[in-house]
């Protein structure tokens, strides 16, 4: 079958991130969505070449973003390039050209959603936008079909991460507003205009799309309540900390009597919610369902990969709908059945993990030795190591090790010696041990 072609205007963080997960993932990809999936044309007026992996892979690259809109080869047109105009005359004209359209612009769907997805629907084809709130976070997806069977109650999100960091920045380190909003800069996650972090601006475009998604109602940002993060002072992070409580750029959305609430603005909340610990540049959305009750999305709100995580799902989506049978467009496993693989599942023996180890042994000179001598013997390196105090008349203490991680395999001979020694008394109790570091 012949691939899909897509046509992709803007190489610049997102656009770049695309690329390198398109053609880095693409075997895979190509299993999920039945089809290979080519970018045939891009079109960027500047792009650095050296940031971008798998550029040689793109069939035509100009500076001409009309020319890859009006290419009569190309089936999805991704855009993002980002602000109002030209993106929303390129997005219009993709639409007219009978494309389907995937963008991260969430100031275009925000302000011009409801032009856009009109002329959409009118034509027959999908505009996608999964990355145009809280980056990476399925959060599009989870509202529309998977919360599908609930009334939405409320919303709420910490949705732009610069606002998160500068204030993360400002609580763990007293740091200065000015100095942090900086270093956000450098980093990447900042708007081209930062006052659309720091005053809110980019949280509203998001709150507003997430606001009809839940409700069912159209685009509306100009009533959305917009207050940034710029008056926000530390001692108020730090008098706001001493009564138990974050303060947290939030977007809400909420179902009141009289209508809908949708509000950006700084918010004092209790500092046990998970929420509240959602700290650095990552975006968390809170959902509020009647039969699912909360359930809480986190991840990367920005970032050239974590953005074109969820711009890619949204082409495999498109593809599929293109290629496969109808009925089963979204593949049973996510997998096309016949690309199913024959990976081995590895027997528990094989897997790699660190332990908690805990075992009552002999309070006499040389045991220590012994079972560290062990562990090292088979390869395993110990972390930390505590000895309890032995109770009154004991002749045995208990002894607490972390390990680093190894397979569970030489584990198990290590434990199977310990406990063979006359001086460890009983079985090693062993608990698993994950960092899940993100
Ligand atoms: N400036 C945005 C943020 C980028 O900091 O979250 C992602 O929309």
């Amino acid at each position: 079958m012949e691939p899909v072609k897509i046509g992709l205007l803007g190489l610049g963080t997102v656009g770049g991130g695309t690329v390198t997960v398109l053609t880095g993932n693409a075997e895979e990809i190509a299993r999920r969505a039945g089809r290979e999936i080519r970018i045939a044309h891009a079109a960027a007026r500047e792009y650095d070449p050296s940031r971008i992996q798998g550029l040689e892979r793109i069939d035509t690259i100009s500076d001409d973003a009309f020319a890859v809109v009006d290419d009569p080869e190309i089936d999805i047109v991704i855009e993002l390039i980002g602000g109002y105009s030209p993106a929303r005359e390129l997005v219009l004209k993709a639409i007219a050209n009978g494309k389907h359209v995937v963008t991260a612009n969430k100031a275009l769907i925000a302000l011009h959603g409801n032009e856009i997805f009109a002329a959409a629907q009118a034509k027959g084809v999908t505009v996608a936008f999964e990355a145009a709130v809280a980056g990476g976070v399925p959060i599009i997806k989870a509202l529309r079909e998977g919360l599908a069977a609930n009334h939405v109650e409320w919303i709420a999100g910490i949705i732009n991460g610069t606002g998160n960091f500068i204030l993360t920045e400002m609580r763990d380190k007293g740091r200065a507003f000015a100095e942090v909003l900086a270093e956000a800069q450098q980093l990447g996650y900042a708007e081209a205009d930062p006052s659309f972090d720091v005053e809110g601006t980019d949280a509203a475009h998001k709150l507003t799309i997430l606001g009809s998604l839940a409700f069912g109602i159209p685009l509306q940002f100009d009533k959305t309540f917009t207050e940034g993060i710029s008056r926000i002072e530390p001692q108020d992070v730090a008098y706001a900390a001493e009564l138990g409580y974050r303060i947290k750029h939030l977007g809400i959305a909420r179902r009141a009597a009289a209508g809908i609430e949708l509000r950006v603005h700084p918010t004092l909340i209790p500092h046990r919610r998970l929420i509240a610990n959602v700290d650095g540049v990552m975006n968390a959305v809170l959902v509020k369902c009647d039969a699912v009750g909360p359930t809480l999305y986190y991840g990367a709100g920005a970032g050239a990969l974590p953005t074109a995580s969820a711009v890619v799902a949204d082409v495999v989506d498109i593809t599929r709908a293109l290629t496969t049978d109808p009925t089963n467009r979204v593949p049973h496993l996510a997998f096309q059945p016949d690309e199913l693989s024959d990976t081995p599942v590895l027997p528990m023996d094989a897997i790699e993990t660190a332990y908690y180890l805990r075992l009552l042994a002999l309070d006499r000179p040389g045991v220590m030795a012994g079972i560290a001598g062990i562990l090292g013997e088979e390869g395993i390196s110990i972390e930390a190591i505590k000895q309890k105090e032995p109770g009154a008349g004991d002749t045995h203490v208990p002894l607490i090790m972390l390990t680093h991680r190894i397979k569970e395999g030489d584990m198990n001979r290590a434990i199977a010696r310990i406990e063979a020694l006359e001086a460890v008394q009983g079985a090693v109790v062993r608990i698993r041990m994950e960092s899940l570091e993100g």
